[in-house]
């Protein structure tokens, strides 16, 4: 395997895993962000995010890597440039491509004097890597004297879930180059091959699955690649919103959500995974992709009837917590209701568009004190400030005297919960269970009035 010089700009969930995998299969690596704080954490070994296993593999790659601020250390020997930096929402749904444009152009005014391949990795609007191809170039040829290199820019969209980032980078389903230069191809072909060909060592806390002996690379023009990632996204967000329609009418006649969705599920054609009802979809992707999705159609002139239903469910099943405590408790107002998990899903403190957010929110609209509780992602909202609910030490605090209880993030802590004497510290033993991840009967045996979603 020839060992590449890579550098990786913006150093958040994307930029850092890959950072950390592509150290760990043996390639050379310069972190560089903007944010000196960042870079001095990192240094340190310390990572600023809680993702599983990260740290570790951090450790145990550090040799290979260094963190930067400056792109004048680490841009001109590299033979790889990703772009992984942050592209928020941005007015009307269209993602803000500020720090897109500011690294691209920081980019090209460092390049060095071989073949760069400058790799677009954040999710960007389609025709990105065009623009992106036309900053570096501007700054690349705004440099006083020679100019001796040549570079070409490809797509290599990410599709990592936060909470098993490594897992899925070392693991992937697939890796998706789009690019029009074949060198280009050629050089990520290389880079990714001990992926590809699975012949990396895998590390005791992250074993290769069984059965895997090769990971898929599909190799695409640009714009394909850009629309994958989008397309991958909406689909994944309709098929979850999908199952929470399904739920809802499940719940009117009588049904079960949870073994309609094996029963659906089972078939090869519809694939089980994401089929999961419950509170639906919160975090830093799906909520972005699908505006940015729209916002692009809306730019084409074509309406988009699909996701943008996909995006209006979603929210709804945030509103059916209120309805469904309201069913049941009649007056929120002084009613003290716990919220078990903050974060957006289990195993991450991330909290963008966490659906428990919202429905705290909603839930002190209507005048009810609410107590939160979170194995990891409790310290942000303190910090924050913007909720006024009650930060409890533990799932037992957040029953005692309550009202109702929400299971919002499923964290593995609460599926085993002492239920009965949680039931007997409680001023009334209501679970709804916002992700179907209880068990029903356990919980009624234990004394309490179960509702879940769909069921
Ligand atoms: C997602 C994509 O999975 C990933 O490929 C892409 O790169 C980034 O966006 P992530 O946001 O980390 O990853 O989380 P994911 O595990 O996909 O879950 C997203 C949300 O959907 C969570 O809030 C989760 O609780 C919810 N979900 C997921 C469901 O409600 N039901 C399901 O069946 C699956």
């Amino acid at each position: 395997m020839r060992r590449l010089r890579t550098c990786i700009v913006g150093t958040g969930y994307v930029g850092l895993t890959n950072a950390v995998a592509l150290a760990y299969l043996g390639h050379e690596v310069v972190c560089l962000d903007v944010d000196q704080a960042k870079v001095a954490m990192l240094s340190a070994g310390k990572i600023p995010i809680f993702e599983p296993h990260l740290e570790d593999l951090l450790a145990s790659s550090r040799e290979r890597m260094t963190f930067t601020t400056d792109y004048a250390q680490a841009i001109p020997k590299a033979d790889v440039v990703f772009i992984a930096v942050g592209t928020p929402t941005g007015e009307g749904g269209a993602p803000d491509l500020r720090y897109l444009q500011a690294a691209a152009k920081s980019v090209g005014e460092h390049l060095g004097e071989g073949f760069t391949v400058v790799v677009n990795k954040s999710t960007v609007p389609i025709g990105s890597a065009n623009w992106v191809e036309a900053i570096v170039r501007d700054a690349f040829q705004r440099r006083a004297g020679e100019k001796k290199g040549t570079f070409a820019v490809a797509s290599n969209p990410e599709f990592l879930r936060e909470g098993s980032a490594l897992h899925d980078t070392l693991y992937a389903d697939r890796t998706v180059l789009g690019a029009d230069d074949q060198r280009a191809v050629e050089v990520l072909s290389e880079l990714y091959r001990p992926i590809t060909d699975q012949t990396f060592e895998p590390l005791p806390y992250l074993p290769r699955p069984a059965g895997l002996t090769t990971s898929r690379l599909i190799t695409t023009d640009l714009a394909s690649a850009e629309l994958i990632k989008y397309a991958a996204n909406a689909f994944l967000s309709l098929k979850i919103s999908f199952i929470n329609e399904i739920a809802e009418l499940a719940e009117r006649v009588g049904a079960d959500v949870v073994q309609i969705a094996e029963g659906i599920g089972s078939d090869a054609r519809v694939g089980r995974s994401f089929l999961q009802a419950g509170l639906g979809w919160g975090g830093s992707c799906f909520g972005k992709d699908t505006a940015a999705l729209l916002a692009t159609g809306r730019e084409y002139g074509l309406e988009m009837p699909i996701v943008k239903a996909a995006r209006d469910v979603n929210w709804r099943q945030r509103q059916r917590v209120t309805d469904k405590l309201l069913n049941e408790l009649k007056i929120l107002k002084g009613k003290t209701i716990g919220l078990l998990g903050l974060a957006f899903k289990p195993f991450t403190d991330d909290l963008r568009d966490a659906p428990a957010l919202d429905i705290a929110a909603r839930l002190l609209e209507r005048g009810a004190s609410v107590r939160v509780h979170d194995p990891v992602a409790m310290a942000r909202v303190k910090s924050d400030g913007k909720l006024a609910v009650h930060f409890c030490e533990s799932a037992h605090e957040v029953a005692e005297g309550a009202d109702a209880l929400v299971l919002v993030t499923e964290w593995p802590e609460y599926r085993r919960l002492p239920w009965e004497s949680v039931a007997k510290s409680m001023r009334n033993p209501l679970i709804l269970d916002g992700r179907n991840a209880l068990e029903q009967q356990q919980l009624t045996k234990a004394g309490f009035r179960y509702i879940g979603m769909g069921r």
